[in-house]
């Protein structure tokens, strides 16, 4: 399959980019985290930066046929203080990808039929609702000063759908396997 419109390449483009630095981002501020003893929020961050990593992957893949050198514009959140804050960023990028990024970027997929970006937009939507809520949940604990009970985190490396305690049998969002979901155990 190959994009067809411009204006949903360039959309593919900057959600690419935009992963590519949220996973950046989730890595460095679960080192932060770490070091502040919050080793499950930790692993919080490492977990679903793995799941923007699997959106870069497949909004990338999508454009498999557009080889060349682009500028790349997309939203970055910065700030790497302390986690109560980052996690604060986090819940915001989280937000905007939810309420206006994808929806918008799935739409112009749709209207332009372009089935592949349509999915890969529709994967990253979904799995970002459940990231701000698991962010949420860690920020309420780190503002008292305490790291997050979290039982191991599955994520599934199709479309980032990210779970707590035990991976379902066939993925709700994209089908795939409960055996394909990768571990960040405790
Ligand atoms: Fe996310
Ligand atoms: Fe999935």
């Amino acid at each position: 399959m190959s994009v067809n419109n411009a204006m949903t390449a360039d959309f593919l483009r900057s959600a690419y980019g935009g992963e590519s630095m949220a996973h950046m981002r989730y890595l460095i501020w679960g080192d932060v985290a770490d070091k502040e003893n919050m080793p499950n929020i930790g692993r919080l961050f490492r977990a679903i930066a793995y799941a923007e990593y699997a959106h870069a992957d497949n909004h990338f893949r999508e454009l498999k046929d557009k080889e060349g050198d682009f500028t790349v514009t997309a939203g970055a959140v910065f700030g790497a203080s302390k986690t109560e804050n980052n996690l604060q960023g986090a819940i915001d990028g989280e937000l905007h990808e939810i309420e206006q990024m994808y929806p918008v970027y799935l739409e112009t997929a749709r209207f332009q039929e372009e089935k592949g970006a349509e999915k890969a937009f529709h994967y990253a939507l979904e799995a970002e609702k459940i990231h701000a809520k698991l962010f949420k949940d860690a920020q309420d604990m780190a503002k008292q000063g305490k790291d997050m009970e979290l039982g191991t985190v599955y994520v599934c490396p199709v479309c980032g759908h990210t779970v707590v305690g035990e991976a379902p049998e066939k993925c709700p969002v994209c089908g795939a396997k409960k055996e394909m979901y990768k571990d960040f155990p405790a």
